[in-house]
């Protein structure tokens, strides 16, 4: 079989998808027009060349700048209805995806309207048989305060989400700043999970680990630079949801050749391969996998063991008997 007729017939968790990143410019000049919104480019074509980023905080502005045609309950309905059939099309039978409210809070829409929007399309979703969990993201760049503003303005809705993560510009906002409104989030019952390692130090893993107590590691590809570290990941098991066509993109690798999935599962660590921000990167979880197989030369033993991974690392028990 081909290696990526392989991947296709394999059931697959994603567990690092951005719901904003699957925003597709074809669906951004829509609702631009839909919402008056002006766009800096000029057509699809000037959006694709734009989508060259030197790192992390080049890639968030654009995402940033993109969202802001996100209005109303119908736009946010749009995206994710895209974004859930695009997944499920990858035999994708679990999602757990990631939002960022303050994004959408701060420029005046209203959680009520963000919150039926997805949930709509999540209802949807399961009907054709993919299960959708959502994950509400505290922006980093932001204040401790701010973050505790958004899990408060998530209360009525606390049951469509099934944890909180930690993202947007990584270097200079350690996890520990979180460290109160996260010991919050698990009172209240929300599994945790983070972004580290990304473009920040493995002290950023430790970090999310011993002081946020996180379940999950987002990315975590620097934590290969800490012995000590590695023997803790393979220890507890704490899952790793990398992206590899992300890390290409954010030039957090020079090449797929030197990506760490590899040396990761050789090392015994429960990785995960995702999509991150697929509008954004080039590709879905399949293309993530088929890419990163050709540059590391992985085996259907290892692309098995991959999409296995995904189901022990999800919040949620997915069915990963389904064909
Ligand atoms: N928000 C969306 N994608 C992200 C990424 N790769 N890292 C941090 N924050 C993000
Ligand atoms: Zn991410």
């Amino acid at each position: 079989m081909d290696r990526r007729d392989f991947i296709q017939q394999l059931p697959k968790a994603e567990l690092h998808l951005h719901i904003e990143g699957s925003l597709e410019p074809a669906m951004m000049f829509d609702l631009a027009r839909r919402n008056g919104v002006e766009l800096p480019y000029a057509d699809v074509a000037e959006v694709r060349t734009a989508y060259e980023f030197a790192g992390l905080q080049d890639f968030l502005d654009l995402y940033y700048a993109g969202m802001g045609v996100l209005r109303t309950a119908s736009d946010f309905f749009a995206l994710a209805d895209a974004c859930f059939r695009r997944v499920g099309a990858d035999n994708v039978t679990h999602l757990e995806c990631f939002v960022d409210p303050q994004a959408h809070l701060g420029r005046g829409v209203r959680f009520e309207d963000l919150m039926q929007g997805l949930d709509a399309a999540v209802r949807q979703a399961a009907g054709r048989g993919l299960e959708v969990s959502l994950i509400l993201c505290f922006l980093r760049h932001l204040s401790e305060r701010e973050a505790f503003g958004a899990l408060e303005d998530a209360a009525p809705y606390q049951g469509n989400f099934i944890g909180v993560g930690l993202d947007s510009s990584e270097l200079g906002h350690p996890p520990g700043k979180f460290r109160n409104v996260f010991a919050a989030a698990r009172d209240l019952g929300f599994r945790l999970t983070a972004h580290a390692g990304e473009e920040g130090p493995a002290e950023y893993v430790w970090e999310a680990l011993d002081v946020l107590g996180v379940e999950r590691i987002d990315h975590g590809n620097r934590a290969l630079e800490d012995d000590a570290l590695v023997a803790r990941l393979r220890r507890d098991q704490v899952p790793l949801t990398l992206c590899p066509l992300s890390n290409l993109k954010l030039r957090v690798v020079p090449d797929l050749r030197a990506h760490p999935l590899k040396r990761m599962l050789d090392l015994g660590l429960l990785a995960t391969v995702n999509s991150d921000d697929p509008a954004y990167f080039g590709g879905y979880v399949n293309d993530n996998y088929v890419r990163a197989a050709a540059a590391l030369d992985l085996g259907e033993a290892e692309l098995a063991a991959l999409a296995a991974n995904s189901f022990k690392a999800a919040f949620r028990a997915g069915d990963d008997s389904a064909g």
